[in-house]
């Protein structure tokens, strides 16, 4: 049966019954600003809000996150709660704040600065700083102090999203054992060699072993984490289950892989895309030339320079193609305050110019790049509207944005070059997969991109998306919460014979 909006609705109605969500995730899913007097509510650019929003509406429930905007406090009722989403609120949305100093050591240093380029094989190296690692374990303090708040006194299931959060799960188990508690780890997980370098490893994995559930998206980091465990920390794998026991108590390790909502993409595209197509292509320079996208986060690990360096090898090899096509990038800003952020964006304004200026005829530039966050308004017609559409991450836990390219195809044209090393190209085995470090191997895929039949893109996409289609947002959620669901019951039986077996010892 596939999964919908209201079979995932069912199913935690069903399975969770009494038992409150909340969800824990470090960005916020609307964030209120300034903008001179008036409050603007903003999406970020986030694979992870973006999936779960329609999950919470679905479900109900808390979703517990850092409150960073500018207007977030002047947007809170006295309990640092928002109804969500703001045109519709189908969810409570309770803010934590931190002060700059826990902010700068948990999220920009610890988070993103140690655990980031520690997961992710991109050759950046970690810094550990043991100040940031003291913020980073009392801003999951303050967490723990906000769901145990949200949670009263009933059952709850506890929905951890990240590596924001390794210490929580334990926090939470240590005050209430019966809580149900799982986490969901976005980015990849390393081989056992690579973690074995993090000075504080044994806290980070018992911290994780709290949960009673812990998924990644592949079976690889699955597989990755029971080994590191296996050999980082005192405890029983069993690799037949995939589970952990520590002190009694076992954590399951699946793996889930995450994905999207396609309507909710394909509602984002308007009625008739050809007035919007007029004036994209005239903001863009476009013409009648092809279109080439892409859209992420400016961050090291998405392989943007890469991407460069194959348009501008594609140009050397095919001089033929100069005028024929333009590339499109959209780099959202994403974690300035951090060093090797800050160096990025520098080096893709440099080599940018470079290519422009060394291909570039008359008024044509073969690299348009926007260094900006577009909301899905304007994201989803681009794509809708592109030849090709590029994600060339150097090591990615899944990807999303392949996914919302091929959600926004509902022509079934366009063509996909991807990253084999992102957790979409075990599932979108139609898209052009590539090595984004070969330039040449990425210049070759690029350019059969921009020459593929309109029946081969036909062909490509169509079974690319019946697989989005298929294994949408609602089953990974529905899954997990599931799995989830039978924690509780499994719970509620315990509970009724200890109470059971007191009311006889009493009688
Ligand atoms: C990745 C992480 C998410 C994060 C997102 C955006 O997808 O897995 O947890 O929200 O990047 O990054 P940011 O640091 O802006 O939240």
């Amino acid at each position: 049966m596939a999964w919908t909006k209201q079979r995932l609705e069912e199913v935690v109605r069903d399975r969770l019954g009494e038992a409150k969500l909340v969800v824990v995730a470090n960005r916020e899913p609307y964030i209120h600003t300034y903008e001179e007097d008036d409050i603007r509510c903003i999406r970020p650019a986030s694979g992870l809000t973006t999936a779960l929003d329609p999950v919470m509406r679905a479900c109900g429930g808390v979703w517990v996150a850092h409150g960073g905007g500018s207007a977030d406090r002047a947007t809170v009722d006295p309990f640092d709660r928002v109804a969500v989403p703001p045109e519709d609120p189908s969810y409570t949305l309770r803010r934590v704040w931190l002060s700059k100093a826990e902010e700068k050591g948990y999220y920009y240093g610890f988070s993103n600065e140690a655990l980031w380029p520690l997961c992710h094989v991109a050759y950046t190296r970690p810094r550990f700083d043991s100040g940031q690692w003291r913020q980073y374990r009392r801003v999951n303090r303050k967490f723990a102090d906000a769901v145990l708040e949200e949670v009263g006194d009933g059952p709850a299931v506890v929905f951890i999203q990240d590596y924001h959060f390794a210490l929580l799960p334990r926090m939470l188990k240590n005050a209430r054992d019966d809580l149900v508690v799982v986490q969901f780890w976005h980015i990849p997980w390393p081989n056992r060699e690579v973690f074995r370098v993090c000075p504080w490893r044994e806290e980070i994995l018992d911290g994780l072993l709290g949960n009673d559930l812990l998924s990644f998206h592949v079976q690889y980091h699955c597989n990755n984490f029971l080994d590191t465990v296996d050999r980082a920390i005192e405890s029983i794998v069993d690799m037949d289950r995939f589970s952990v026991t520590r002190g009694g108590r076992t954590t399951f390790v699946r793996p889930q892989p995450i994905s999207i909502d396609p309507a909710a993409v394909r509602a984002w595209l308007p009625p008739a895309i050809e007035g919007m197509e007029f004036s994209m292509r005239k903001q863009f320079g476009l013409r009648d030339r092809k279109l080439i996208v892409a859209a992420d986060r400016v961050d090291y690990t998405k392989g943007i320079p890469e991407r460069f360096a194959a348009i501008d090898r594609l140009l050397e090899r095919h001089p033929e193609m100069k005028g024929q096509f333009v590339f499109l990038q959209i780099g959202a800003p994403s974690r300035v305050h951090i060093p090797a952020y800050r160096r990025l964006n520098d080096k893709l304004d440099t080599m940018a110019d470079e290519i422009n200026w060394r291909h570039g005829q008359d008024s044509w530039k073969p690299i348009v790049f926007i260094n900006q966050h577009y909301g899905p308004n304007r994201i989803f017609p681009l794509f809708r509207i592109a030849d090709a559409c590029v994600v060339s991450s150097l090591h990615d836990g899944m990807n999303l944005v392949a996914k919302e390219f091929v959600a926004a195809r509902d022509d079934e044209r366009g063509a996909l070059v991807l990253s084999r090393f992102t957790g979409a190209a075990r599932e979108l085995t139609d898209a052009i997969l590539v090595n984004p470090y070969s330039a040449d191997e990425f210049a070759d895929a690029l350019y059969a991109a921009l020459t593929m039949s309109p029946e081969e893109q036909q062909q490509r996409m169509r079974r690319m998306r019946e697989q989005v289609e298929e294994n949408n947002v609602y089953r990974w959620a529905g899954e997990l919460l599931s799995e989830a669901g039978r924690l509780v019951e499994a719970r509620r039986t315990v509970a009724e014979i200890q109470e059971r077996q007191t009311a006889e010892a009493l009688a």
